[in-house]
C-alpha cells in the first residue's frame, strides 16, 4: 500500500522545518535562537509557497488547498491530506494570532475550501448525517475527489481540522466577531465534531496510513477537539453534536493504550509490531497546552507516562546494529530518530523531522514546568529523569532557595536535545 512519509511532520512547527533547510549549515547551540529569529519567515514562506491558488510551487491547486508536496513522483504527493493540511492550518493560525495579521486571507480560503470539501462524495462516503466521507484522508489537488486505492478511513482528520478552526473562532470571539465565528466557522467545526462523536470508537487508519486499528495519535486529538468544542459551543451558546462524547474518549485514551511501559501506538488490530512509534510522541506535541496540567487527561508532554514512552521511543533507536548513526551517543544525549523500529519505508532511516519533533516535545514540557513553577518527578517518569539528570529523585521540585536543583533540572533535559559537540563552531568548507 501506498504510504506517506515526509509529508506530515513538517507542519508540527516551524522549528522542525528549519532542521531540515540547513541541515548543511546546522545552527550552533549558542546561537539557535538567532538562527530560528532568521529562519522563521523563509520557513513560514516555504509553507505558503504549497497552498493553492497563488503558491509558487503548486500550480493548479484550488483556493485554500494546502499541498503535501509539489513532489508528483517517487513519491507522488502533490495531493491534499485533510491530516496535514489542517496541522499546517493550525501553525498558519498560531502565526497569526502571534502577529502576523496577513496570513488572514490564507485562513479564510482554507474555511471555504474545506466547507466545500466536507460535502464532496468519495470513496469513503458521504456527507452528513451518514458522514463517513468525512474521513476521506486525501483529495485531488483541485478539491476534486481522490479514486485511487488508499488507507481509509483516517479519523483523525475531523478531529485536527476542528481544532485548528476552533481556535481561529477562539480569536474572532475575542475580537467582537463572534457572529462571524457562530454563522461561518462554526458549521464547518460542527460537521467535523458531528463526526469524530460519531466514530471516535470505530477503527481507521493511523496516521502513517499503514495499519488499522485504534491509534493513540488519532483518539488524543478526538479528545482535544471534544473538549475545545464543547467550550466553543457554550460561548457561541450553540448545541456541539458529538462533545458529550468527551468522557469516553477520555477513558479510552487513558486505560487502552498504556502497557505499564509505554503508549502502544496502535490497539484493535493485528500489527506485529512493538508498539513503540513517534506516533504517541507526535500526539502530546499536537496536544499541547501551554497551561494544562500534568496530570490533564489530555497527556501532555510533562505527563509522567508521556515521559516514560518518551524514552522507551527514544531508546529503541539507541541500537546501533540498526542505527549505526547513533553509535556511541551517551543516554543522556538525544539521538536521530525515525517513525518506529521495525519500519522499512524508504528504509525506515531516522528523519530530521522526528527529531526535530522529539526535542520539541522536551521544549513543550519545560515550557509546562516552568508556567507550573513546579516540576513533579514520581516513580514513572523517574527513569527518564535519571538518564538526564543522574542526582533525580522522585519528588517535588521547586523554584525557591539558593541551592534549589529545578533550574539545573530543567537545563539538563533542555541541553540534553543539543548536538554532542556543538559547542566548537564548525569551519565553513
Ligand atoms: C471502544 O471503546 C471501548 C471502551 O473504551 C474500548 O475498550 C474499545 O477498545 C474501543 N474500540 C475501538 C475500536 O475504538
Ligand atoms: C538490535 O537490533 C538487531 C537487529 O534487529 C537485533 O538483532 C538486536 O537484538 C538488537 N539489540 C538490542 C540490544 O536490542
Amino acid at each position: 500500500m501506498a504510504i506517506l512519509s515526509t509529508k506530515l511532520i513538517a507542519q508540527l512547527s516551524v522549528l522542525a522545518a528549519c532542521s531540515v533547510a540547513n541541515a548543511n549549515n546546522a545552527p550552533q547551540a549558542n546561537g539557535l535562537d538567532a538562527f530560528i529569529e532568521k529562519q522563521r519567515s523563509i520557513s513560514l514562506q516555504g509553507v505558503l509557497n504549497n497552498i493553492g491558488p497563488h503558491g509558487s510551487r503548486v500550480p493548479g491547486a484550488g483556493a485554500g488547498s494546502i499541498i503535501a508536496s509539489p513532489s508528483t513522483e517517487n513519491p507522488d504527493y502533490f495531493y491534499t491530506w485533510t491530516r496535514d493540511a489542517s496541522l499546517t492550518l493550525k501553525m498558519i493560525v498560531d502565526e497569526f494570532l502571534l502577529g502576523k495579521k496577513q496570513l488572514q486571507p490564507y485562513i479564510e480560503d482554507f474555511i471555504r475550501s474545506q466547507a466545500i470539501l466536507q460535502t464532496v462524495s468519495n470513496p469513503s462516503g458521504t456527507f452528513l448525517p451518514y458522514g463517513l466521507g468525512l474521513g476521506e484522508p486525501k483529495y485531488n489537488a483541485d478539491l476534486t475527489r481522490y479514486n485511487g486505492a488508499w488507507g481509509r478511513p483516517q479519523r483523525d482528520g475531523p478531529a485536527l481540522r476542528a481544532i485548528a478552526l476552533i481556535t481561529y473562532s477562539n480569536w474572532l470571539v475575542s475580537h467582537g466577531q463572534k457572529q462571524k465565528a457562530k454563522t461561518v466557522v462554526w458549521p464547518v467545526i460542527s460537521n467535523d465534531l458531528s463526526y469524530v462523536g460519531q466514530y471516535w470508537n470505530s477503527t481507521g487508519f493511523d496516521l502513517w496510513e499503514e495499519v488499522r486499528g485504534s491509534s493513540f495519535f488519532t483518539t488524543q486529538n478526538s479528545f482535544r477537539a471534544l473538549v475545545e468544542g464543547n467550550a466553543l459551543a457554550k460561548k457561541l451558546k450553540v448545541q456541539c453534536i458529538g462533545c458529550d462524547q468527551a468522557p469516553q474518549v477520555a477513558c479510552f485514551l487513558q486505560e487502552s493504550y498504556w502497557n505499564g511501559e509505554y503508549f502502544v501506538a496502535n490497539i484493535n488490530g493485528n500489527t506485529g509490531r512493538t508498539g513503540i512509534d513517534a506516533n504517541t510522541v507526535l500526539g502530546s506535541i499536537s496536544a499541547f497546552d501551554l497551561n494544562a496540567k500534568c496530570d490533564d487527561a489530555s497527556i501532555q508532554p510533562c505527563n509522567s507516562r508521556a515521559l516514560l514512552n518518551f524514552k522507551a521511543f527514544v531508546d529503541s533507536f539507541r541500537n546501533a546494529t540498526l542505527y549505526p548513526i547513533n553509535k556511541g551517543i551517551p543516554q543522556s544525549k538525544g539521538i536521530a530518530l525515525g517513525r518506529y523500529t521495525e519500519d522499512i519505508y524508504f528504509k525506515g532511516n531516522p528523519w530530521y523531522l522526528i527529531t526535530a519533533g522529539a526535542a520539541e516535545f522536551l521544549y513543550d514540557a519545560v515550557a509546562q514546568w516552568k508556567v507550573q513553577g513546579s516540576l513533579t518527578i514520581d516513580k514513572v517518569s523517574l527513569a527518564l529523569f535519571q538518564d538526564i539528570y543522574p542526582k533525580a529523585q522522585a519528588k517535588t521540585y521547586k523554584p525557591t532557595g539558593k541551592h534549589s536543583e529545578f533550574p539545573k533540572i530543567l537545563k539538563a533535559v533542555t541541553d540534553s536535545t543539543k548536538p554532542l559537540h556543538s559547542t566548537q563552531p564548525q569551519p565553513r568548507i
